[in-house]
């Protein structure tokens, strides 16, 4: 299209000289607003039977939403975790699973499904323009909006239809038992387990390396020991959670060194045992400045000074490693003289 094309009206400014209004003279508007369809009534709006109908529906899909919850919850305790049916066409599949996964699935549908249909064919369809506004409202308008929100709940009738009213709050109040129930399947308690290690009174210090029990005189000054409790096998199968607590470091150090009483109590000889786990997230800390009896974990750079209660000296490990309490048995033996007196590893849950 040329220029010439163009009607004069549909100019731009700059072209009709009088840019300097920034105004655009603008035909009548292209889009004129086609106004709210008129509102046609529902077969409900006008028949009070065909309402009950509607009425009686929505009550039933929760009325069947309460008894696949109840149903879930019969699946749960009843089916045997390793019973196996066939269903057509998926095959082979846990009858507990396939119970577990139908029942509540049918129990949100119905819920959803139900709230659905009472909206669609009873609730007010009558539909209101609202004016675009700015964002923060005026006291009035909280109030309008409240007044419209209380004219909406009496529009949907939920006052006035107490059948609906009751089986909804009951489907919604029996949905969440499913999931309540189900908690029981996150497994046993921990009990005192994160607090208790292998270590007890009279157990041997283990050499890892050699799997021999450790004597003093195999631990000497400027080494570092790893040690395992007398009795733990790689073979038994809760070996691995069994060593992340009971790893043990040994160290000797001059006694004169030790800078920590109880330390020094705890320890046979100037040999003190600590746990291996760092107190930050519970890497296995294994380099050792022998000059300086300080232990660097690897993997935040936390390090502990071993002559002196093995406190925190760098890094963020939340407190010193704990220290097990040594001695030695009649036939020469290094052994505990019980357990750690707190929890190893990370400190975070214990603290809080
Ligand atoms: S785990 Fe040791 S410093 Fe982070």
């Amino acid at each position: 299209m040329s220029s010439q094309d163009i009607p004069e009206e549909k100019h731009l400014p700059s072209e009709q000289g009088d840019a300097h209004h920034g105004a655009v003279a603008v035909a009548d508007d292209p889009f004129a607003d086609p106004g709210m369809p008129a509102h046609r009534p529902r077969i409900q709006d006008i028949d009070e039977a065909a309402a009950k109908r509607s009425e009686r529906t929505v009550a039933l899909m929760f009325v069947l939403s309460m008894l696949s919850t109840i149903g879930f919850i019969a699946a749960f305790v009843t089916i045997p975790i390793d019973k196996i049916v066939y269903i057509f066409p998926i095959g082979k599949v846990s009858a507990l699973n396939f119970s577990l996964g139908l029942t509540l699935g049918l129990a949100l549908f119905l819920i959803g499904a139900g709230a659905v249909h009472w909206a669609r064919t009873l609730m007010s369809d009558v539909e209101i323009a609202d004016e675009r506004h700015e964002i923060a409202a005026a006291p009035e308008v909280k109030a309008q909006v409240m007044s419209d929100f209380r004219a909406g709940t009496d529009e949907s009738n939920i006052t006035r239809r107490p059948l609906i009213r009751r089986t909804m709050l009951g489907a919604l109040a029996l949905v969440p038992l499913a999931g309540v129930v189900i908690l029981r399947d996150l497994g046993p308690l921990p009990e005192d387990k994160l607090r208790k290690t292998l270590w007890a009174k009279g157990k041997l210090l283990i050499n890892q390396n050699t799997n021999e029990p450790l004597r003093p005189e195999d631990v000497t000054v400027g080494s570092l020991t790893f040690a395992q409790p007398e009795g733990l096998e790689e073979e038994q199968h809760d070996y691995m959670s069994q060593i992340a607590k009971a790893a043990l470091m040994i160290v000797r150090i001059q006694p004169e060194d030790i800078k920590d009483k109880k330390e020094l109590e705890w320890s046979h000889e100037g040999i003190v045992a600590y746990s291996k786990i760092c107190t930050h997230v519970g890497c296995p800390i294994s380099l050792y400045e022998q000059q300086t009896h300080h232990v660097l974990c690897p993997c935040h750079q936390s390090t502990f000074d071993l002559s002196d209660g093995a406190r925190v000296i760098f890094g963020p490990a939340g407190h010193a490693l704990p220290q097990l309490r040594i001695g030695v048995n009649a036939e020469g033996f290094l052994e505990a003289l019980g357990d750690f007196e707190e929890p190893v590893g990370p400190s975070f849950w214990e603290r809080g």
